[in-house]
Parts: structure tokens; C-alpha cells; sequence
């Protein structure tokens, strides 16, 4: 959907200055990561498809570090605008963090604030928000919602006739204030020449010292200027986040939107209560996710794969038709048709199939398994090429490390390795090669050959062994 609001001169200002101390943590709370992204990064992205002229950030706390937090966001998500930041030395409120921010926004009609801790807000939401205050002419429109518990939130005073009055903030409100249910989300947007006007006067700080953005409401209505609140179509979506308690909260809300967005798009979800899946995760229609199952960082599953259970697949392209049971892959691509697990691990830098097979307590690692490879038990292949139809038996191992260096194993094509073999690297198998069980390979086998690399079996009778045993062991 095209976003870009009519009349292209629309600034975005993130307050992003306050401290978050309920955090207990060295990082700034705006850069607290949230599926992977720090909290102020979702909200560059939520105003990113706004097409804003520029966005201005106050940065307070540790400003250096948010500074440097949030331009590699934006380099990130290839944000257009200009980015300026804003700096406030003392947090002394919402309305001093506008009203510092007013003059990095010069040359701009309207902003929109958001708050940099606030990351599950739709550009939908925000984009709606943005055409009412276009289309109702109105000077300032912002966002509410409402809350069973609305302690701790500037409460929505509306009069008989369902009009915004005023915001009342909890320091100050009645008792009977204090029972409203409607919440400021803290969201606005509004025409900057009338704010500029207001804020050229000095507000009168309240609380400990604050200055309240809230307070332009009353301000713009003793002007005689349009005020509108507009409720959020979903609650959960304002959800601010000021503690670890938060963050888990939004990061199940954030899951739990991108499932259901699967599952409208033809994805089964087993269990979505035991299934994470990170923002860049696509998957293909008719793929079921079995449960416990962690979709993280650029994975792609293709169409008709089952996942799952207990499966945990990190940076991996799966293509169609694959199976993974409860194993572990990062940064390695399986290819169509193949089965992973149970009980296997992937790592980096692996390419599986298509058709292979990859079973039981098997280790993969910087591997190439071509075509029809079978390696379904107990083996480890690192640092390995094992052409297309081998067959990898139980217990194979890969010797790729002397003690300093990593060395690469060869097989090729069709060969066949019996169990428990160890294959010394660097050392190539030819194509069609069969190697004993048990063999441990030091020289490259030629194609086609049989290669035995073990000590012979001797049957040597026992002094004490009974007489019955002597007489068998005589035959043998
Ligand atoms: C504010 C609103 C309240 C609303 C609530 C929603 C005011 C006076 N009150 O509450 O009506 O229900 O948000 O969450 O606006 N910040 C700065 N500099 C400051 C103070 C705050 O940058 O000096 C930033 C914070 O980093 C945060 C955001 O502004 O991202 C909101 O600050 P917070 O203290 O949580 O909001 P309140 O003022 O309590």
C-alpha cells in the first residue's frame, strides 16, 4: 500500500530521550532488541512507510550511543529521509522534547511524534492518524486506547458529546479521572505553525519539573483550533515497553501478529504458543509448523515442508517439500525434497540435496551433500564434498583437524562408506569406491576400489577357556 500522505512535507519526531531505569540494563531502553531489533528500530520502520520529509530524534540518556543505534537502523531499512538529531540534556518532559525538536523540523507543515519505546505501532495506524488530521482540517489528532489497568497513562477527558477536552495526567487527575479507561497513546499528529505559536510561550512546568506535550491540547482549543482523539483499532498495538516484563510482552504480541499473518497466508501452525518466527522468516503455503518450533534471522521454508517439533533454524533457506524434525541448522541451505533430523546438526555453510537425507545425532558443517545423500546416523562431516547417491554409514567421521588447520574431505559420487569409518582429511574418495567398516583412511581410494584400512581379525584360543570353547575355536 502507497503511504505517502497528500502534501509531502510531513516531519516525523521520535522522542527517544528518557532514561528507562525499570530496564535494569547497561544498554539504553530504546535500544533493548525486540525480535532481533532494537525497540527504536521498529519504530523507524513504522514511520519509514509514512514517507516523511525527515525524521528528528530527541536523544537524551547515553545520546552518543542511541545516535549510533539508530543511523545503522536506518542504514538498515535504506531509511530516504534526512535524519537529525536532537539533543535534550535533562528529561523535563514530552513537551520541552518537542519543543526542542521544533527547529530540526523547520520547513515541514506537520509532525507526527511517536515515542522510540513504543515498536508495535502499524504503519497503518499511523497512516490513518495522519489523513485524519489532513481531512479534518483538524490542528492536532492523536491516538487512544483503552486499558483494563490505565495507571501510569495521561487519561482521555472527553465531553458529553464524545469530544476531546483535554489529556489529564494520573499526577493530576480527579478520582474520577483516574477511572477513565481511555488512554493517551502518546501519538500524535498535528500542524507545526500553531504548536511553534504555542510552545513561543513559556508552558508552566508541572510534576517534577515536567513539561507536558498534553497540555497543547487545551492550548490549541483556547485558540479555537480543531483537537480530535481517534481510538486504535487494536489495543495491543500502543503497547509502550519500560521493563523486561515488557519487552516479553511485545515480543509475544510482535509473534503472534506475524503467525497469524502466516497462517492467513496458508502456513499451518501447530502450537503458535510454543512457534517464534523473526520478522524477515517467509514461508511457503501448505508448510506445517509442528510445535516448539524457532524460525530466527533471514530463514526461508519453502512450500509443503514440515517443521518441527522441536526444531530451531537460524539464517537457513529450506526449499520445498523438506522435512526438519527436532534439530538444530544456521546459515545452510537445504535443497528440495530433503529430510533433516531427528536430532541432527546443521551449521554454517552446509548445502543438503536436494533429496538427501541427513538423520540421527549427525553433524553437518561446511559441508556439500549432493544429490540422494544418505548420512543417517551418528556421523560427523565437516569440511567435506560427498558427491551425489553416497552412502555415509553409521559412525562415519570426517577427521577435518590436524590441531591447527581444517583440511577437506572428497567423496565422490556413488561411493559407499561402511560404519565407522574414520576418513583422515585432506583425503579424496573416488566415485563408486566402497571402504570397509571400521576403516580408517589416510590415502585418497581410487574410483571404484575397495578400500580396508583396519587391523585383521585373529581368533586366538583362551588358556583358561573351557574345553568346549578350545574345540570351537580350533574349527574357526
Ligand atoms: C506520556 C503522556 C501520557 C501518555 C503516555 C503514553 C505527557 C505529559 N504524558 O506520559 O499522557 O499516556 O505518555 O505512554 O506527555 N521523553 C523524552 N524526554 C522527556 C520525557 C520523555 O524524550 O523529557 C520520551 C521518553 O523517552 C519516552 C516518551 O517520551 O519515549 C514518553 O515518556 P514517558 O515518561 O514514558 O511518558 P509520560 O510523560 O509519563
Amino acid at each position: 500500500m502507497k503511504m505517502k500522505p497528500r502534501g509531502d512535507d510531513l516531519a516525523v519526531i521520535i522522542l527517544a530521550a528518557g532514561e528507562g531505569t525499570r530496564m535494569k540494563s547497561d544498554l539504553p531502553k530504546v535500544l533493548m532488541p525486540l525480535a532481533g531489533i532494537p525497540l527504536l528500530g521498529h519504530v523507524l520502520r513504522a514511520a519509514r512507510r509514512l514517507e516523511p520529509s525527515l525524521v528528528a530524534v530527541v536523544v537524551g540518556h547515553r545520546a552518543e550511543a542511541v545516535e549510533a543505534a539508530t543511523r545503522s537502523a536506518a542504514r538498515e531499512i535504506e531509511l530516504k529521509p534526512p535524519l537529525r538529531f536532537v539533543r535534550q540534556e535533562r528529561p523535563l518532559g514530552t513537551g520541552d522534547a518537542v519543543a526542542r525538536a521544533l527547529g530540526a523540523v523547520e520547513g515541514c507543515s506537520r509532525a507526527l511524534v511517536l515515542y522510540g519505546d513504543v515498536p508495535l505501532l502499524k504503519p497503518e495506524t499511523l497512516h490513518g492518524l495522519v489523513v485524519t488530521q489532513g481531512e479534518e482540517k483538524a490542528a492536532l489528532v492523536l491516538l487512544t486506547g483503552y486499558r483494563p489497568d490505565p495507571r501510569g497513562y495521561g487519561r482521555v477527558v472527553r465531553d458529553a458529546k464524545g469530544a476531546l477536552r483535554r489529556i489529564v495526567e494520573e499526577s493530576e487527575a480527579t478520582a474520577a479521572e483516574r477511572a477513565i479507561r481511555e488512554i493517551n497513546a502518546g501519538v500524535y499528529c498535528f500542524e507545526l505553525a500553531p504548536v511553534r505559536e504555542i510552545f513561543r510561550k513559556k508552558f508552566k512546568a508541572k510534576g517534577k519539573g515536567e513539561i507536558f506535550l498534553t497540555d497543547v491540547i487545551e492550548a490549541l482549543r483556547a485558540r479555537r483550533r480543531r483537537v480530535l482523539a481517534v481510538e486504535a483499532a487494536d489495543s495491543a498495538e500502543i503497547m509502550g515497553v519500560d521493563s523486561r516484563l515488557g519487552l516479553a510482552r511485545a515480543e509475544a504480541a510482535l509473534n503472534a501478529r506475524r503467525l497469524e499473518a502466516l497462517m492467513l497466508s496458508g502456513v499451518s501452525v501447530a502450537d503458535p504458543a510454543s512457534t517464534f518466527v523473526d520478522p524477515g522468516v517467509t514461508v511457503g503455503r501448505e508448510t506445517r509448523l509442528e510445535p516448539s518450533t524457532i524460525l530466527r534471522g533471514a530463514t526461508r521454508v519453502g512450500e509443503r515442508c514440515v517443521v518441527g517439533p522441536f526444531s530451531a533454524l537460524e539464517s537457513v533457506e529450506i526449499e520445498d517439500d523438506c522435512w526438519i524434525v527436532s534439530s538444530r541448522l544456521s546459515s545452510s541451505r537445504v535443497l528440495k525434497g530433503s529430510r533433516i533430523g531427528p536430532f541432527s546438526h546443521v551449521r554454517p555453510g552446509s548445502v543438503i540435496g536436494p533429496e538427501a537425507s541427513v538423520g540421527n545425532f549427525t553433524e553437518v558443517k561446511a559441508s556439500r551433500l549432493a544429490r540422494g545423500v544418505k548420512a543417517n546416523h551418528l556421523s560427523y562431516l565437516g569440511d567435506a564434498d560427498v558427491g551425489a547417491g553416497t552412502n555415509v554409514g553409521a559412525g562415519v567421521i570426517t577427521c577435518n583437524f590436524d590441531g591447527k588447520k581444517k583440511h577437506k574431505t572428497v567423496i565422490e559420487e556413488r561411493a559407499f562408506l561402511g560404519s565407522n569409518v574414520n576418513l583422515v582429511a585432506p583425503v579424496r574418495v573416488g566415485a563408486g569406491a566402497l571402504v570397509g567398516a571400521g576403516s580408517t583412511v589416510t590415502k585418497d581410494v581410487p574410483p571404484g576400489a575397495l578400500a580396508i584400512a583396519r587391523g585383521r581379525q585373529r581368533n586366538i584360543a583362551r588358556r583358561h577357556a573351557g574345553a568346549d570353547n578350545e574345540v570351537d575355536h580350533a574349527r574357526t
